[in-house]
């Protein structure tokens, strides 16, 4: 993966010094290792919210859409495709890193390129979550069973016909990846800090959430890429209203990390118990606190701003909690690791594919 072009030498030492990275390389190689790092997959099919969306909500009646400017200013020479950021997403990176196509929306796919496509589809779908109500008051989107509902008739209707015997088509799908980033909706709309229990939650959301690993694995799916969730209580649109202002809400953290911690353990559990699975478990969730600084209350740089939004350029958490057609953009997304009050910058994916693939910071194999 060559670094883009206007990526300065001081922010690739700055990446370096906020990820702390280490040099040495002390654990022995295993053979999932050599699986999901090695890249040889024949297609990356993606489930997951607006963090990866390429713009399957722009075919929804929803007003959760980023497909119009300053969106995707740094996509492709300018171009607004509904992904939630000024360009690449972390599944775009991802792709990338494994010599892919970036996943097109499944959406925006006619029958006859469904029919001929047996490499990568995204099904991601901004607002939802793993609940199957959650997002559901800003209008339609696709939420986790419905988006693996696709999958499956992507299979039946699609894969069928291009893969001439059940072998072949159990042999892509049990050789592709799979690749997960949803959740954080659910604790955005759906859990309610004082009126809900935190255990009680992460709990009923992580079941739901490994039901539908489970049926993605009866789908024939073997190989398995997880995110684990963001901390949201250190996003723009959480911290313009906190006190001190600025500060992460520690609780929604708090609340956040339980669910990641037992999703971490529930990986090796299944790992264990469901034959030829390899899972490679991504703490995006410390990843984006990393990026921020090493102290939830004060912010470590001053190089990139990890506070403010790009878009809307004048945030304060007040009426306008997006960035909308006319709001007013940064000029140098490159200087922020927010892009709108709730989404990443590419240059905050582009570190996150380096943490991850590069460093091995972020993801790691699944082991029993
Ligand atoms: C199918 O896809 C391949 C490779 O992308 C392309 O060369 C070919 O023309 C496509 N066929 C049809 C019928 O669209
Ligand atoms: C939640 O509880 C905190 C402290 O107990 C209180 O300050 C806050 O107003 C409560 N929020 C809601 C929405 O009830
Ligand atoms: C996939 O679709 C088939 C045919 O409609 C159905 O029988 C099967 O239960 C579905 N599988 C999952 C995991 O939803
Ligand atoms: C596991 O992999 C082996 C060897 O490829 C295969 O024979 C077996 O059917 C697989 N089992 C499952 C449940 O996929
Ligand atoms: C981040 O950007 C905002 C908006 O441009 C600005 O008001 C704020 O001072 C910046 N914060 C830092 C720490 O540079």
């Amino acid at each position: 993966m060559g670094l883009p072009s206007y990526l300065k030498p001081y922010l690739l030492y700055l990446l370096f010094r906020l990820l702390n990275v280490t040099t040495t390389n002390s654990t022995k190689p295993l053979k999932q290792e050599a699986v999901l790092f090695g890249g040889n997959f024949p297609a990356l099919y993606v489930i997951g919210d607006s963090l990866v969306d390429p713009g399957n909500n722009n075919y929804l009646l929803t007003l959760v859409r980023a497909n119009f400017k300053p969106y995707g200013s740094n996509f492709e020479g300018g171009k607004a495709t509904g992904r939630f950021s000024d360009g690449k997403t972390i599944a775009d990176y991802i792709a990338i890193y494994y010599g892919l196509p970036l996943a097109p929306a499944y959406m925006g796919l006619s029958k006859k390129e469904k029919n001929n496509l047996s490499t990568s589809i995204n099904y991601a779908s901004a607002s939802c979550g793993i609940f199957p109500d959650t997002g559901k008051q800003f209008g339609r989107c696709l939420s986790m069973n419905v988006q693996i509902d696709l999958l499956n008739k992507t299979i039946e209707k699609n894969l069928k016909k291009k893969f001439k015997t059940q072998s072949e088509l159990s042999n892509h799908l049990s050789e592709s990846l799979f690749m997960t980033a949803i959740g954080v909706n659910d604790y955005a709309f759906t859990y309610k800090k004082n009126a809900t229990d935190a255990n009680e939650f992460a709990i009923k959301l992580l079941n739901e959430f490994l039901i539908q690993l489970e049926r993605l694995y009866s789908l024939g799916a073997r190989n398995f890429f997880i995110n684990n969730i963001k901390p949201l209580g250190c996003y723009p649109n959480i911290i313009a209203k906190t006190v001190p202002r600025g500060s992460c809400d520690d609780s929604l953290n708090l609340a956040i990390d339980i669910f990641n911690v037992q999703l971490r353990e529930s990986l090796s559990h299944m790992h264990r118990t469901l034959s030829n699975t390899s899972f490679l478990y991504s703490d995006y969730f410390n990843f984006m606190l990393g990026l921020r600084g090493p102290s939830s209350n004060q912010v470590s740089s001053n190089l990139l701003n990890t506070t403010s939004p790009c878009c809307p350029k004048v945030y304060n958490g007040g009426s306008t909690t997006t960035c909308l057609p006319f709001s007013k953009a940064c000029k140098e997304p490159d200087m922020f690791i927010f892009f709108d009050p709730r989404h990443p910058t590419q240059i905050a994916n582009f570190m996150y594919a380096i943490s991850c693939f590069q460093e091995r910071q972020v993801c790691h194999v699944v082991i029993d």
